[in-house]
């Protein structure tokens, strides 16, 4: 077991009608909200006017930051980091997924950032940045946006997908009950991201880090218990609730305590699919899991015990041949992913093999996934590609 430092610095408010802690969560920061949300689904499910009714009666003054994209873009960061410098803004309220928090983020960072070009500040390298204040309100369960301090922001111009530090929200309001409204497939795509950011740390060296495994094995068997209830009963609140704690803890850096980096292999490559098509983060990752496993096993038997430990102990599976055993965890991966209803190749999505090459190498930008879990070359990341068709 490696040695580790954490330090996350956002307080939850979780469970029904924690939106009760809003006022009180916002009000050491200031007067000036910044209110930013995404295509209409708040507005939709009543809590758009609920949020509203909370701070006209607390007093703030709103500026609204509507429209942020799924796989937000830097254009949308440079809308908002206008909009607090012209409106004196003191802290930001995100209401939203992933990507509303991650803009939001960028956002509070960009505030600070000493220069004109903000796509910079998402390509350069640093680390957490100066930023204002934020506080979300959680409406998908994918991410864990709301428990770390990274941000993806895209530039379809350019066909680049980054993720950065950026900053913590400084508290996190997760209410179950707002997920109530979430397409099925959306549901799934985020449940699949949420196992996708567990096994991104589970494939990894280190063999004897046993709370970051038997965390990450809880956290699987959790969403495969939950996510199937969740698709037939969309109210279920046990499930919701189920699906919210999982995905803030799979992103949390806990999952990966003690451990060796592994790479996420699956992210590095799945970013660059949303990068030149905009799909769905979950989507492209649940196509992409199962072949990558498939394939470093194939290149590295020696990681077939991590794989058997796999089938055990998450798919509750057996039998005396290691190799066997070993595949029929992956194949139960993906049959729960084809059941969950998610769209499991890259030709469904309409995707073929014009950009492979160019993908592979930006996945692999500066030889990065040399030290993955299973060392990858951009041939590797070319053939695992091919196998997602
Ligand atoms: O835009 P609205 O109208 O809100 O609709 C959204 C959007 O169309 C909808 N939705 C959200 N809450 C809903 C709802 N629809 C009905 N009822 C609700 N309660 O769902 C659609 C997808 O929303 P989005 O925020 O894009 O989804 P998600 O939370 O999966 O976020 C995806 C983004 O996060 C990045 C991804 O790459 C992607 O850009 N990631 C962020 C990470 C992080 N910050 O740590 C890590 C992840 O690995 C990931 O890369
Ligand atoms: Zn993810």
């Amino acid at each position: 077991m490696l040695n580790y430092t954490h330090d996350i610095p956002t307080v939850i408010h979780f469970g029904k009608g924690q939106i009760s802690r809003l006022d009180e969560s916002l009000r050491p920061y200031g007067k000036r909200v910044l209110l930013a949300y995404g295509g209409g689904s708040i507005k939709k499910i009543g809590l758009y006017d609920e949020v509203m009714e909370i701070l006209n009666k607390g007093g703030y003054i709103v500026t609204e930051l509507a429209g942020i994209e799924p796989n937000p873009r830097i254009e949308s960061v440079e809308k908002g980091v206008e909009l607090c410098k012209q409106n004196g803004v003191d802290v930001i309220l995100a209401v939203g997924g992933g990507s509303t928090i991650d803009c939001a983020k960028a956002i509070a960072a960009g505030v600070y950032w000493e220069g004109d070009d903000l796509w910079e500040m998402v390509t350069s390298k640093h680390g957490t940045l100066k930023a204002l204040p934020l506080v979300d309100i959680l409406t998908l369960s994918a991410t864990g946006s709301e428990y770390d301090g990274g941000g993806v922001i895209s530039n379809m111009k350019t066909n680049q997908k980054i993720g950065k530090s950026f900053t913590f929200p400084a508290v996190s309001i997760c209410d179950p009950t707002y997920t109530f409204s979430v397409s099925k497939y959306q549901t799934a795509a985020g449940s699949a991201d949420i196992m996708s950011h567990i096994l991104e740390n589970y494939f990894s060296r280190t063999d004897d880090s046993d709370l970051a495994d038997g965390i990450s094995e809880t956290v699987l068997k959790s969403v495969i218990r939950n996510l199937p209830i969740a698709l037939k009963e969309p109210d279920n609140y046990s499930a919701r609730a189920n699906l919210m704690a999982d995905s803030s803890i799979a992103c949390s850096g806990i999952p990966a305590y003690g451990k060796q980096g592994t790479g996420w292999s699956c992210h590095a490559m799945e970013h660059q699919l949303s990068a030149y098509y905009d799909i769905t983060h979950g989507v492209g990752l649940a196509i992409l899991t199962p072949r990558w496993m498939r394939y470093i096993l194939r290149k590295d038997p020696s990681c077939t015990g991590r794989f058997v430990r796999f089938a055990r102990n998450v798919w509750g599976l057996d039998g005396e041949d290691e190799q066997a055993l070993a595949m029929a965890g992956i194949d139960a991966l993906e049959a729960f992913f084809t059941e969950s209803g998610i769209p499991m190749t890259l030709t469904a999505l309409g995707i073929g093999t014009e950009h492979f090459e160019d993908m592979a190498n930006q996945a692999n930008g500066g030889g990065r996934l040399s030290n993955a879990y299973v060392s990858l070359t951009c041939e590797d990341v070319v053939a695992i590609f091919h196998d997602c068709l």
